[in-house]
């Protein structure tokens, strides 16, 4: 059986953050040929093209934990109907120095969860747009976001609702 490494971003910094959560609900739920692991964002430092000669080792092991898996699946909040800005941060990291874009060609999905009515419907809109222009090739989770509105209080590192658990693994 061949697996697939997809390494996961998770848009939220937040200790108690639900997206997190959410992330790890879809741990538990891959099938056995995923290996999803995280990529994490949180020690980039702010972006800027004077570290385009010389990336410090951080962001290096980003990009290189981009380049070395199959796909990316982003989780995240919409913060201010966008994406937060730490997310945003780590994709200018990747996407750069010009030329070298760790996203191109580079499978990727989105998914989010938010107490609010449209969960993050905006914030995804926003995310494909910036990933498109990145030139990754996006698979689409239909409706993730409205109906991940409904249930945001039944993640917890496990979907507890059945109805959730079949959506997200079909
Ligand atoms: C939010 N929140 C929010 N929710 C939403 O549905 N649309 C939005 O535009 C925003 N904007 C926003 C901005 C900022 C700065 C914060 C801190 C929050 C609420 C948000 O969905 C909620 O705090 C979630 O708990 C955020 O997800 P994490 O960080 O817990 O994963």
């Amino acid at each position: 059986m061949a697996k697939y490494e997809v390494g996961y971003l998770v848009g939220s910094l937040a200790s108690n953050s639900i997206n997190r959560k959410l992330a790890l609900a879809l741990v538990n739920l891959s099938p056995p040929e995923l290996d999803l692991r995280e990529i994490p964002i949180r020690d980039l430092p702010l972006y800027c093209y004077d570290y385009d000669s010389d990336y410090p080792e951080v962001a290096k092991r980003f990009k290189d934990a981009i380049a070395n898996v199959d796909a990316v699946l982003f989780v995240t909040p919409e913060y201010n109907r966008s994406i937060p800005g730490a997310l945003k941060n780590a994709i200018d990291w990747a996407s750069r120095p010009y030329g070298k874009n760790a996203f191109t060609r580079k499978p990727s999905a989105v998914i989010g969860t938010s107490p609010g009515s449209i969960g993050t419907a905006v914030g995804q809109q926003h995310l494909r747009s910036i990933l498109r222009f990145s030139n990754s090739p996006l698979s689409v989770i239909p409706y993730a976001y409205m109906l991940l509105t409904s249930v945001v209080r039944k993640v917890s590192g496990r979907v507890s609702c059945e109805s959730m658990v079949e959506f997200l693994t079909n």
